[in-house]
């Protein structure tokens, strides 16, 4: 089973702000969406709250312990069990990747079980209030990678890396 995390951070590992992302980066999007639909995703309540709505076209798994029900999305008390879970689910239906889409608690919960990683890499240094884990790199494999410009849609130049972890 893949477990894997799909992040974007600036240079300096920042990836929220007021619950919030903080840059407009309209490819990256694009990217997730594609990257992410017809898959299970796992995200923290505020990263729930954030973007507002369960996802379409993707088994929306959210971990609370202060919202019991989300119409259109499972909730789960802890981490642990909504991972189990969502191996289960995807044992059941044929599917082979759990991705983690945050925040910062979800990032650090479930770094030691995750197996790959899509890393966004946004060319800034800027103010946040949510940051993802340092990562020792040199555990994990680089697959591939795709650099794209700053331009009207993309605030900053920003790398798309794919990395999977060495056994
Ligand atoms: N740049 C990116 O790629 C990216 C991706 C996603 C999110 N973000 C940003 O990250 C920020 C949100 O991240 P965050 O770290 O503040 O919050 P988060 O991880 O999205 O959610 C935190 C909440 O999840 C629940 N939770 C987390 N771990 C839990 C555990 N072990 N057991 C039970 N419940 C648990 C708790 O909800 P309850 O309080 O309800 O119990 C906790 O308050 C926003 O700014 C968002 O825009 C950025």
């Amino acid at each position: 089973m893949i477990i894997s995390h799909v992040v974007a951070l600036s240079n300096n590992n920042v990836i929220g702000v007021n619950n919030n992302l903080p840059w407009n980066l309209k490819t990256d999007l694009s990217h997730f969406k594609k990257y992410t639909t017809n898959k299970v995703i796992v995200m923290g309540r505020k990263t729930y709250e954030s973007i507002g709505r369960p996802l379409p076209n993707r088994i929306n798994y959210v971990v609370s312990k202060t919202i019991d029900q989300i119409e259109g999305a499972h909730v789960f008390t802890s981490t642990e069990s909504a991972i189990n879970n969502a191996r289960d689910y995807c044992i059941k239906n044929s599917l082979n990747e759990i991705v983690v889409i945050g925040g910062g608690f979800l990032f650090r919960d479930t770094l030691s079980v995750t197996n790959k990683l899509v890393l966004t890499r946004v060319d800034c240094d800027i103010d946040g209030d949510v940051f993802y884990p340092e990562i020792d790199l040199s555990n994990w494999l680089e697959k591939d990678s795709i650099s794209f410009s700053k331009d009207a849609d993309n605030d900053y130049d920003f790398i798309v890396s794919t990395y999977e972890k060495v056994k």
